[in-house]
């Protein structure tokens, strides 16, 4: 079997892990019982680069059941569960390229091993198979019919190759569907990351000064749950719109040069670079947490920190001490990387129901309309958002109205006025 995986024995721990997180995708569920009917995804071959966990796991049945092959790797070092690609390997049989962490050279060779299987669909979490396509495996690129995108980041990414006429084939961005970033983003980010945050240290969030960098859909969510624990939140921002709101939503707002000397906890999540860097670490206090939970490992200035530290040793799984020049100690959580992968479960099954939904049906609409689509960034058809938001409404048993013959023409008129 073409698998390259932590231990295949680890399957059956996986196995019911899955079935759980299915208990909260209905939504998923049904699209697997209509892919099963209609196979909209026959004869594709679709390569995923997803973080590697049971939700993914659900996922992967519904290609499936449509009639995909489909290859797997990982999106990150550090999120791979390992017993979920164990039973993606062995039970439902595609090939897996991922081991919870990993070293930067096997994370590429099994970026490189998914698109071995020449993918007719990329399915990505932060455009890595989008790229190494357009840079070294290139040759791959003719028979690729699209692509879908999960996350902020990985959009950025594609609309600057768009922007530079370099984009080889069309790409929906999942991430700006209503019913991905809306949800995914701001209540399972939000959630997720403070999970991370607590089984990393099992620190008591409230009466902590929590602060949180980047005010976006993630940084609404973990503002949103820290305040919930009962932290002082602080909030720093580069966008006078979205500052506003946070300090309109009840937070301090302040640059991050005076709020790095009063933090207790930090995390990123802005889809930038260097944002904790050295003159910050050099005004922490002592025993700082600083967390990250964008996409990439580049928000926490890792470099700086590890040059001004004296010494530096693992005191929990995935906490790691640094102490500088006069003493002070600075806790880094999974190694800067994706703090709610590295140290917790990622976003809760409920709401991976939504953004996964979102991929399965981006996928069967690549499908059906490639020979149509551009070599753009497409949105989600609306027609997709909503249907998605309509079966999950109705799998929560929550009815809505329905607009009156009446309210339709008054919304669609102009003419009546006070
Ligand atoms: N941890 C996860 O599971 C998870 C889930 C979804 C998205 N993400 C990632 O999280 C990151 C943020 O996503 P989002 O959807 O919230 O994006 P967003 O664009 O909605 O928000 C990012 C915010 O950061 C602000 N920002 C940029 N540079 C800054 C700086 N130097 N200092 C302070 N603020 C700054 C921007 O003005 C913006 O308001 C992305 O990398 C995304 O891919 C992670």
């Amino acid at each position: 079997m073409n698998y390259d995986i932590k231990n295949p024995s680890l399957s059956e721990a996986g196995a019911l892990r899955i079935e759980y997180a299915a208990t909260e995708m209905p939504v998923l569920r049904l699209l697997q019982e209509r892919f099963a009917r209609e196979k909209p995804l026959e004869g594709i071959r679709i390569g995923a680069c997803l973080h590697v966990t049971t939700e993914t796991a659900n996922l992967m049945q519904v290609l499936v059941a449509g009639g995909a092959s489909v290859a797997l790797c990982a999106s990150n070092p550090l999120s791979t569960q390992d017993d979920a690609a164990a039973w993606l390997a062995v039970e439902l049989g595609i090939p897996v390229f991922a081991i919870k962490g990993e070293d930067n050279d096997t994370y590429y060779r099994h970026i490189n091993a998914v698109l071995d299987t020449a993918p007719n669909i990329t399915m990505d979490d932060g455009a890595d198979l989008v790229s190494t396509l357009h840079t070294s495996r290139r040759e791959l690129l003719p028979q690729v019919l699209g692509g879908s995108e999960e996350t902020t980041t990985g959009v950025i990414r594609l609309r600057s190759l768009e922007r530079q006429g370099q984009l080889q084939y069309p790409v929906i961005a999942v991430n700006d569907a209503s019913t991905k970033h809306l949800f995914d983003n701001r209540y399972g980010t939000g959630q997720s990351t403070v999970d991370g945050i607590i089984r990393a240290t099992n620190l008591l969030i409230a009466g902590k000064r929590f602060v949180v960098c980047g005010y976006g859909w993630c940084g609404r969510g973990v503002a949103m749950r820290a305040r919930g624990l009962g932290a002082h939140v602080i909030v720093t921002e580069v966008d006078p719109l979205r500052a506003l709101e946070a300090v309109m939503d009840g937070y301090q707002v302040m640059a991050l040069a005076e709020a790095a000397s009063r933090g207790d906890i930090f995390v990123t999540l802005t889809g930038d670079v260097a944002v904790l860097r050295r003159e910050h670490f050099a005004v922490m206090r002592d025993g700082a947490v600083l967390a990250n939970s964008g996409h990439f490992d580049v928000e926490i200035d890792l470099p700086a920190l590890r040059s001004l530290a004296r010494s530096s040793r693992r005191l929990r799984p995935s906490l790691d001490e640094f102490t500088l020049a006069d003493g002070r100690r600075l806790y880094l959580l999974g190694e800067g990387r994706l703090v709610n992968l590295a140290a917790a479960e990622g976003h809760p099954a409920s709401v991976m129901d939504m953004s996964f939904a979102n991929q399965a049906l981006s996928c069967a609409h690549l499908a059906a309309n490639a020979k149509t689509l551009e070599k753009r960034v497409y949105p989600v058809p609306e027609r997709i958002d909503k249907e998605i938001a309509r079966l999950k409404l109705e799998a929560m048993g929550v009815t809505i109205d329905t607009l009156t013959p009446q309210q339709e023409d008054y919304l669609a008129s102009w003419e009546l006025g006070t």
